[in-house]
């Protein structure tokens, strides 16, 4: 099949060689999206030999995403791919949480499992290859932490130097970790994300840096293994809805774009239903949907939760995710800070955790499926996009009563979990314990 970029807007859809350094449209400024043209490979064929493949040792079958590489073909050499054996993230069935979210059943695709610990890895050793492909000596982009932890990891690995730019004081100290372990130039920006994005952009253009967030196309193609991998480990089994977490919205349009092209090449039979969860104090996707027709998108200018991964109020991708949520019927809910802080723990009591941001998908499903909107007998799929170590201060400060919201108010520990402080004491010890 042959790769083009092409401009994501209808009445633009200009073409360009896969092979141009571009992130938006230089006609129209429009988002920018990989097409390919061709024979379809066969749809039987192609289930086959991605299942054969984890029999395999070599390094591009191992991974979780290369090995489903016919359904992203814009690379010409494989030789450019750094695989640090990204995907292969388990589908995890959780009797608690369906529980309090009011379902019979539910299962959590886990992207925590990925080696920078988020989705992100899926993505970056995309647009990580594509870098090394057009030659590029360093990355940049702007992040929330997890895609700079991510880009770090796999622009060293490549020998890329990677050059990071995060919001100064908001971003958790696990992530920013990461970072500097895997030796990211490093610049704490006194502005938000989206302010950033705005900087990052223009430096990227001047200094000939190749930019890797989200509106790179070809960290959308790497993102797209999360739904064929879900769907290839169901037997290609089509759940009734799957459930993420919406901040810069790139993860959306890449779910959107993959279910879509599954079943174009008749890879599943149906789509399921997207729906996108924001938390309350960074929602401009779920206002401008439930403005109502003739909506204009508006940003929230000062976005605010805990759950910083999603703390974004201007974001690059919602024409891509409006696409995708209206052609599933799908749809967008928002949760409040003490919503998510519940839910987590409830994820957390399932023996599996995630991080702030993952958890506002169990809170969304449980407030949809109160509404009626989701119902208790649906095949659910929630997306948890980062692990639970990313952010340990949370936790604690949940957990020991402490956890205050982004305006001050504090967080119920509803189901807060203490550490006691014992003597070294056998027999105090065991009272405690009751025995
Ligand atoms: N969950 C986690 C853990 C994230 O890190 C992000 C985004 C999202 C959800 C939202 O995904 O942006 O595709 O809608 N983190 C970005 C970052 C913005 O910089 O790491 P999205």
């Amino acid at each position: 099949m042959t790769a083009e970029l092409i401009c994501f807007e209808r009445a633009c859809r200009a073409r360009y060689a896969i092979t141009e350094v571009l992130y938006n449209c230089p006609k129209c400024g429009g988002l920018l999206e990989a097409v390919y043209e061709g024979a379809v490979p066969d749809a039987g064929q192609m289930k086959k030999t991605w299942r054969e493949r984890r029999m395999s040792n070599a390094p591009l079958d191992q991974s979780g995403v290369w090995r489903y590489r016919e359904f992203f073909p814009f690379l010409d050499d494989y030789r450019h791919v750094v695989t640090l054996r990204e995907g292969n993230t388990p589908v995890l069935d959780a009797p608690v949480a369906a529980a309090y979210a009011g379902l019979k059943r539910i299962a959590f695709k886990h992207q925590g499992f990925n080696p920078t610990g988020s989705f992100k890895d899926n993505g970056m050793t995309c647009g990580a290859a594509q870098a090394m492909r057009l030659g590029m000596k360093r990355v940049a982009c702007v992040s929330t932490g997890n895609t700079s932890a991510s880009m770090a990891a796999y622009a060293s690995a490549a020998g890329m130097q990677p050059v990071i730019f995060i919001p100064h004081g908001n971003i958790s100290y696990g992530k920013l970790a990461q970072a500097l372990e895997y030796g990211a130039r490093t610049l704490q920006v006194e502005a938000n994300f989206d302010q950033i994005l705005a900087l990052v952009r223009v430096l990227a253009e001047r200094l000939g840096i190749y930019l890797l967030n989200s509106i790179n196309p070809f960290r959308i193609e790497g993102q797209k293994s999360i739904m064929v991998e879900l769907m290839d480990q169901r037997d290609w089994r089509v759940p009734d809805w799957i459930v993420l977490p919406g901040g810069n919205l790139g993860n959306t349009s890449a779910f959107g774009k993959a279910l879509r092209e599954m079943k174009e090449w008749g890879l599943i039979d149906r789509l399921p239903r997207l729906a996108v969860i924001q938390a309350e104090g960074s929602a401009p996707f779920y206002e401008f949907l439930h403005k109502g027709a003739g909506a204009v998108f508006t940003p929230v200018e000062h976005p605010k939760t805990l759950a910083t991964a999603i703390k974004i109020g201007d974001p690059v991708s919602w024409p891509k995710a409006l696409l995708e949520v209206t052609t599933t019927g799908g749809l967008v809910e928002k949760v409040s800070e003490q919503e998510i802080a519940d839910a987590k723990a409830q994820i957390g009591l399932c023996g599996i955790g995630c991080e702030p941001a993952s958890a506002a998908t169990l809170a969304g499903i449980r407030k949809l499926v109160s509404a009626g909107a989701i119902d208790g007998e649906a095949d659910v799929v929630a997306v948890l996009t980062g692990n639970v170590l990313k952010d340990p201060d949370y936790i604690y400060h949940y957990h020991t009563g402490q956890l205050k919201g982004p305006d001050g108010a504090g967080i119920r520990a509803t189901f807060g979990n203490q550490p006691v402080v014992v003597p070294n004491d056998a027999e105090r010890i065991a009272a405690l314990l009751g025995a």
